[in-house]
């Protein structure tokens, strides 16, 4: 028997650290959770897809009242982007996140299955996404979904 250790870094920022472009990015992440669709959660999530030609794509959860039919920010978002844009990578994704009553303090990282959707986007346009999840104590940051779906299955597997 052998242990198999996976290591993950994420790189923890203030705001002022980042730059320009990241900052306008996490500010549209967070413009867009004004237009979630929440009434059950009352939790709105934000996210902005900066595209290879410098197009920024936003989009928001989505619910419904039968609850597996709503959709996450970060699926409607690349759904959104893949579709107006399909010939364009996505190269940062930025996700923000808010009750009632403001941001939340720490990030929260995206769903397992929405995960499972970056990852296939990394595939399709073969380049990683940059995601930056905004906390009002911090932001992180990972330069790949690997980081946060390690030993993931794409279609490599089936082949
Ligand atoms: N949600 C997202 O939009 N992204 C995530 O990564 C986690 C959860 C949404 C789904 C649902 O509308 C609400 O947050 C509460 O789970």
């Amino acid at each position: 028997m052998k242990d198999l250790t996976i290591t993950t870094v994420i790189k923890v920022y203030q705001l002022h650290e980042l730059d320009q472009a990241d900052q306008e990015l996490l500010l549209a992440a967070k413009e867009a959770t004004k237009r979630s669709y929440a009434p059950y959660s009352h939790f709105s999530v934000g996210a902005a897809a900066l595209l290879g030609n410098g197009v920024v794509v936003t989009g928001t959860n989505q619910e419904n009242a039968a609850y597996p039919s709503g959709l996450c920010a970060e699926r409607t978002t690349l759904f959104y982007a893949n579709s107006q844009h399909p010939d364009q990578p996505v190269v940062t994704l930025a996700i923000a996140a808010r009750t009632e009553r403001d941001f939340i303090e720490v990030p929260i990282p995206p769903c397992g299955a929405c995960r499972q959707v970056i990852l296939e986007t990394e595939k399709r346009y073969k380049q990683p996404i940059r995601i930056l999840l905004y906390g009002k104590e911090a932001i992180y940051e990972v330069n790949s979904i690997c980081d946060l779906l390690p030993l993931s299955f794409d279609a490599s597997a089936m082949e």
